[in-house]
């Protein structure tokens, strides 16, 4: 059974995904904690109605990022994680973190790799088709080696298309669709070693 240590920052719905895969036995993993930067996350509320240790870990506007890194990857490690799962974590984490979990930190982002890195990817996408840029998004789950944000060696990745009459709202729930089997999928490879 492996271990899943979750960093989420809001509304938590692949978080919703991971536990609900844990609870019908999809995943053979429980997720040990949830831990937000964000004290109003609904993700926290999802965690503690699954009965999962439901954390807050602010930051300080005064506090160095890298000594909030490290406080952050103590608080993790104290779970001894298999994976640490980053479902909509907004946050950039620094090697002060991501080293003390080599090959284990997984990101999921709402677009293609190499496209539309950091906050409002969808949004950004959806104007992209707009102007005639682009015909389809997707979205990808990728291991976190460094401080690249929404890069890294790629676990899976999956074509969106944008249709004609998509609205922003209807591109989103299509995208949030793929994703949580998406992430749920690569979690049941990484379990398995495959
Ligand atoms: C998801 O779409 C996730 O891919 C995105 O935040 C959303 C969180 O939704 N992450 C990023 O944009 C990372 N750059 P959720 O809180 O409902 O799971």
């Amino acid at each position: 059974m492996k271990r899943l240590v979750v960093l989420i920052s809001g509304n938590g719905s692949n978080l919703q995904a991971i536990l609900d895969a844990c609870a019908n036995g999809e995943l053979n993993a429980r997720v040990i904690a949830v831990i937000s930067n964000n004290a109003d996350a609904f993700g926290l509320t999802r965690a503690r109605r699954a009965n999962v240790h439901a954390l807050l870990k602010a930051k300080d506007k005064s506090q160095d990022r890298r000594a909030y890194d490290a406080e952050l990857a103590e608080l993790v490690s104290q779970y001894e994680p298999d994976f640490v799962i980053l479902a909509g974590w907004m946050r950039i984490l620094s090697s002060a973190f991501l080293d003390k979990f080599p090959n284990r930190v997984v990101n999921l982002h709402p677009a293609l790799p190499d496209t539309f890195p950091g906050t409002h990817a969808i949004e950004r996408a959806f104007n992209a088709y707009q102007r005639g840029e682009i015909s389809h998004t997707g979205v990808m789950v990728h291991l976190v080696p460094d401080e690249g944000v929404d890069s890294g060696p790629v676990l899976a990745q999956e074509i969106v298309p944008i249709e004609k009459n998509d609205t922003l709202e209807t591109l989103e729930t299509r995208i949030h669709q793929v994703e949580h089997r998406l992430l749920v999928e690569t979690i049941k490879r990484l379990e398995t070693g495959d």
